[in-house]
């Protein structure tokens, strides 16, 4: 039985089905296939580099523990279906950004990944001509002479600060002084900025639940002791004390709506709904607060009722959360007009329109993001939590639905969403 056999025969006892007869396609799929592949990378990385250095299915370097012949069947048409062609296009085709280099750090080939994060790579090039980075450069050089696998993580590369982690194994070539050394590329920038959000969310929350929190407390304790017997301060205290809290109720209430809003964002409603229906619900819960603040609230709705498919309590949040924004964000003494038209592509548009200060353009893109607001004490002082655009956001995503902004300074703004046609 040849090493390769062995080594094959090793790959499927390791619980990887099938390696035999695989069309490239699905070794590169299952060459991508995460925590056990990578385990394995070195072993059929080994076989590749054979193939791609020889043009034929030469031994790998001998292993230390080998399963008993009788169990390793050889498998010489898995050997002839593996030319050096196919395993280029295995290569080219890996699921991840992939390089093979020479002892000297000369590259030998590299996946379209790669190549495309790294334009300067070219085969029989040193790899240094396109990766500049010393770390990098140090392990593939030390890679050479060793047999260890290791794994490297690169910051702050060009362009945009990416920063990726490593994975270089070296490979050697049974009877002959062959040898080369593979890295895998994986991009952790995603991953960094994620979690870098969660966290900045978290402190956000925190913050923003703190100043009502400690506002409380402290007329809590000025009742308690220096004013406890001040009637007129209980009465002056309790209205604040009051506010207070409802911020904190509205907070832990967005906080809530948003969790929900994120988590079911991936699955699509499927009831039919008038939007029409929840327009005029909505019209008649905020109509007190619109009169409040001075505001007429203006309907253009078509007679016919206007069908999408959606969530009935995510509709309402999502009208409610803009018609709110309009009626505060909105001029006094000014209308806003909400109301729905059909685009040509048989989308469902409803559009809430106000006449306030409108939005400056730097803040357009950033005002889904969570705890974003343009003015923040402004949005404080009228009862904003920051986190309404944001659960917009993601109740729009989940119905497969557009949300468009447009506002200049000094023009109002107007907040569209596009629903798909109902039959689309
Ligand atoms: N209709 C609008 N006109 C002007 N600015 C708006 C309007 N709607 C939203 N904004 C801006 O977007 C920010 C974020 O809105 P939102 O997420 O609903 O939070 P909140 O209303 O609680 O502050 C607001 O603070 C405000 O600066
Ligand atoms: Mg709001």
């Amino acid at each position: 039985m040849s090493p390769d056999a062995v080594r094959l025969h090793r790959v499927r006892l390791a619980g990887i089905a099938g390696l035999a007869g695989m069309a490239s396609s699905a070794l590169a799929l299952w060459l991508a296939g995460g925590a056990v592949a990578w385990s394995l990378l070195p072993g059929v990385a080994g076989c590749l580099v054979s193939w791609i250095m020889t043009g034929e299915g030469v031994g790998v370097a001998a292993e230390t523990e080998r399963p008993p012949a009788a169990e390793a069947p050889a498998a010489p048409a898995v050997e002839a279906a593996f030319s050096a062609s196919l395993v280029a296009g295995v290569i080219n085709d890996f699921a991840l950004p992939l390089i093979v280099t020479s002892d000297n750090a000369t590259v030998l080939a590299a996946s379209a990944l790669a190549r495309n994060m790294f334009p300067g790579l070219q085969r029989s090039r040193p790899v240094s001509l396109a990766i500049r980075d010393p770390d990098f450069l140090d392990a593939v050089t030390e890679a050479a002479g060793q047999t260890a696998s290791q794994t490297i993580v690169l910051g702050g590369l060009p362009p945009l600060n990416r920063a990726l982690r490593v994975h270089i194994n070296r490979v050697t070539v049974a009877g002959s002084a062959e040898a080369a050394t593979i890295c895998v590329f994986e991009d952790l920038t995603e991953q960094q900025a994620t979690e870098r959000m969660r966290v900045d969310f978290i402190a956000n929350a925190s913050h923003e639940l703190r100043t009502p929190l400690a506002s409380l407390l402290g007329f809590v304790e000025t009742l308690q002791g220096p004013a406890r017997d001040d009637a007129k301060a209980r009465e002056r205290f309790l209205p604040i004390m009051r506010e207070q809290a409802g911020r904190m109720a509205r907070l832990i209430d967005d906080l809530l709506s948003l969790s929900r809003a994120e988590l079911r964002a991936h699955q699509q409603p499927t009831a039919p709904i008038d939007i029409g229906a929840i327009i005029r619900e909505i019209m008649d819960s905020l109509g007190l607060s619109a009169r409040e603040r001075g505001v007429a609230l203006e309907m253009q709705l078509p007679d016919e009722p206007m069908m999408i498919r959606g969530d009935r309590d995510d509709l309402l949040r999502l009208v409610e959360n803009l018609v709110e924004n309009g009626i505060r964000y909105g001029r006094e003494g000014k209308v806003v007009t909400i109301s729905l038209g059909r685009g040509a592509g048989g989308e469902v548009i409803l559009s809430v329109r106000d006449h306030g200060p409108g939005i400056a353009a730097e803040h357009i893109p950033r005002l889904t993001e969570r705890f974003y607001r343009a003015d923040v004490s402004h949005s404080r002082e009228i009862g904003g939590t920051g986190l309404g655009l944001a659960i917009v956001k993601h109740l729009v995503m989940r119905h497969r639905a557009r949300l468009e902004i447009e506002s200049r300074l000094g023009e109002g703004a107007d907040f569209k969403v596009l629903f798909p046609p109902y039959g689309g």
